[in-house]
């Protein structure tokens, strides 16, 4: 046996998931709302029994490494060694995969950076002035600067170039594939020159890459330049200081959200240990989904200036689609680090005095416009509406028009048409794409269920195959699962478990799917039998009238008209004979 089915062994996938999400026991299987897509209704299920996820609502499924490789984006060889890790089978030296070995090499490239930059700020007299700076002018000590990893790039141009290929022995087309070099005519170059250096790890402990702030007087380029993406990082998928911050952010029940590095540095140093920074965006779906994971709750603590301001508003849908509760600190200052810095004790009040972000953006619309004339409750209503209509929740929906219809005194019925007038500006809707598919395509599936989840799988097989000859499925996957089952009908013992570790990955996500397919109550063993014959002469009619329209646009062949024929009895049999199995 390999190594990973050894692992897979001995998981219990049920309590793999439930470390991450809560399962509730559903007859033999377990459920839960989907973690990869928004939904109220459950359509995540678990198979102890076969040791496999599906969701019925987005669609994805597989075992619990790729479990794993989806909620903690990681690849193959990184779930593998988790799991081994858990497990505690130790790994043989076994080869990686080319895309891991590459992440493994970039990761490994910027903790080397890291710790060069680090030595450099804090040991070299190049990083002299910076650690001054640092000291001076942002109040960082030693012990704060090694808890974010914080350094200096040199401004000569190649000096981490140089040490990462001639001490460390690496290519340069690593560096480049890192972020931290870049080709210049025939030279080698460092990407960041002169700057203070923010490794950004994420919230495993992996530096994805770095934010490299100038201290240089302006006009020197931009204040802060990041890594470009490269296969561990991409713009707008992590924060700063999450790596640092989950725990407390866990024990808390809710993240502080900041724009900037120093920030959350700031707070931190004032034992605020729940802020993490954004890096001055909005959020991004992907942070939305990576920020719920440690809590239910998000305390948006924005620069207090129109940018601000603007990035609040739009990450509220973001976080909506998410189901997190989005709240406001509202402290004096134009941004947390200034304020932290001016009064410790007001900041920490401002956090404890956190307000629903709806109060808070009604409360600062009425104070900037004029609620008694009609073109002040319009542009306040111009503002709201679009961000109550996209509230999850239809208590608190409805509590905030109730109370912007009170405040500007306005009908809650005018509300409500004006926020179906305005739908369409909303930005995309709570909706989840139902899986689409031909009837045919439907039914195929459900009759695989309906097979599978059979207590008497063989014998429903063999009356299924009988009846379905000279039957092509629309579903080739299917087709294939029929004749990989039909094969070893005759075995000693026939059952689905053994049968499905022989399958071939790309038809066990189908196989798995249809196993755990929720099915109708059937009174007996009789209506479920009914029932797979009545999806069976359903797809075979449906089959056969393709066929016929085929045949006919291509009637040039001669022996068309004979089949068309044949076809058309066997269909007036299909439609009057209850077909015999
Ligand atoms: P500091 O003086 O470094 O504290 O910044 P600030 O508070 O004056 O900066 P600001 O509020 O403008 O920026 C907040 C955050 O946005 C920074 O910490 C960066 O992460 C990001 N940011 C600021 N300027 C730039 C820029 O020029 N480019 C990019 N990519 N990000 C920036
Ligand atoms: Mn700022």
């Amino acid at each position: 046996m390999d190594q990973a089915a050894q692992i897979r062994e001995k998981i219990d996938i049920v309590s793999l998931i439930s470390e991450y999400i809560p399962l509730k026991k559903m007859g033999r299987n377990f459920t839960a709302n989907c973690p990869f897509h928004n939904e109220n209704t459950p359509s995540f299920v678990v198979s102890p029994e076969r040791q496999i996820w599906h969701c019925f609502g987005c669609g994805k499924g597989g075992d619990a490494y790729t479990f794993l490789m989806e909620y903690e984006n990681m690849e193959f060889f990184e779930a593998l060694q988790a799991l081994a890790k858990k497990t505690g089978v130790a790994l043989k030296n076994t080869g990686t995969s080319f895309a891991t070995d590459k992440k493994q090499t970039i990761y490994s490239l910027n903790k080397l950076a890291a710790e060069y930059y680090n030595y450099v700020l804090i040991k070299h007299s190049v990083g002299k002035r910076a650690l001054v700076y640092l000291d001076e002018e942002r109040g960082l000590n030693e012990k704060l600067i090694n808890t974010y990893k914080i350094g200096f790039s040199p401004g000569s141009g190649e000096a981490l170039s140089r040490y990462l290929i001639n001490k460390k022995k690496y290519k340069a087309n690593e560096l480049i594939d890192a972020g931290l070099s870049i080709q210049r005519g025939d030279r080698i170059i460092d990407f960041f020159r002169g700057r203070l250096m923010f490794p950004l790890i994420d919230h495993r402990g992996n530096i994805v890459g770095f934010s490299g702030r100038s201290i240089a007087d302006e006009d020197s380029g931009p204040k802060y330049i990041n890594t470009k993406d490269t296969l561990v990082y991409h713009k707008g998928s992590m924060f700063f200081g999450l790596n640092i911050a989950k725990e407390e952010i866990k024990k808390e029940e809710f993240s502080v959200v900041m724009e900037g590095e120093f920030d959350v540095i700031t707070a931190f140093k004032e034992g605020i240990a729940n802020a993490v920074a954004l890096k001055g965006t909005a959020f991004t779906e992907n942070q939305a989904l990576l920020l719920s994971r440690f809590a239910p709750k998000v305390a948006m603590c924005l620069d207090k200036d129109s940018a601000g301001l603007m990035a609040l508003k739009r990450s509220i849908p973001i976080l909506e689609k998410r189901g997190l509760f989005i709240t406001v600190v509202d402290y004096p200052e134009k941004d947390p680090d200034e304020s932290i810095k001016k009064s410790p004790l007001e900041f920490k009040k401002a956090i404890k005095g956190q307000v629903e972000v709806y109060e808070y953006l009604l409360e600062l619309l009425i104070s900037e416009n004029d609620i008694e004339t009609a073109s002040g409750k319009k542009r306040i209503t111009d503002e709201m509406l679009p961000l109550i209509s996209v509230i999850n929740n239809e208590i608190i929906k409805e509590h905030y028009l109730k109370k912007l219809s009170e405040k500007i005194n306005i009908s809650f019925d005018s509300l409500l048409k004006q926020i179906d007038k305005k739908a369409e500006f909303v930005e995309e809707k709570i909706i989840v794409k139902k899986q689409k598919g031909s009837r045919r395509e439907i039914l195929e599936e459900y009759l695989l269920a309906l097979i599978l989840q059979n207590g008497n799988p063989k014998e429903m097989l063999i009356k299924s195959n009988d009846f379905l000859t000279n039957y092509k499925f629309e579903i080739p996957a299917i087709e294939k699962i029929f004749k990989e089952l039909m094969s070893v009908i005759n075995a000693k013992k026939f059952d689905i478990k053994i049968i499905s570790k022989n399958l071939a990955s790309e038809l066990l996500a189908i196989f798995d799917k249809c196993f755990l397919m929720p099915l109708p109550k059937f009174e007996s063993v009789q209506i479920y039998e009914e029932e797979i014959i009545r999806v069976m002469k359903e797809i075979k009619l449906i089959f056969l009238k393709e066929e016929i329209s085929k045949l006919s646009r291509s009637a040039k062949d001669e022996k068309s008209d004979e089949k068309i024929e044949k076809i058309r009895e066997e269909i007036s049999l299909l439609t009057s004979s209850s077909p015999k199995i």
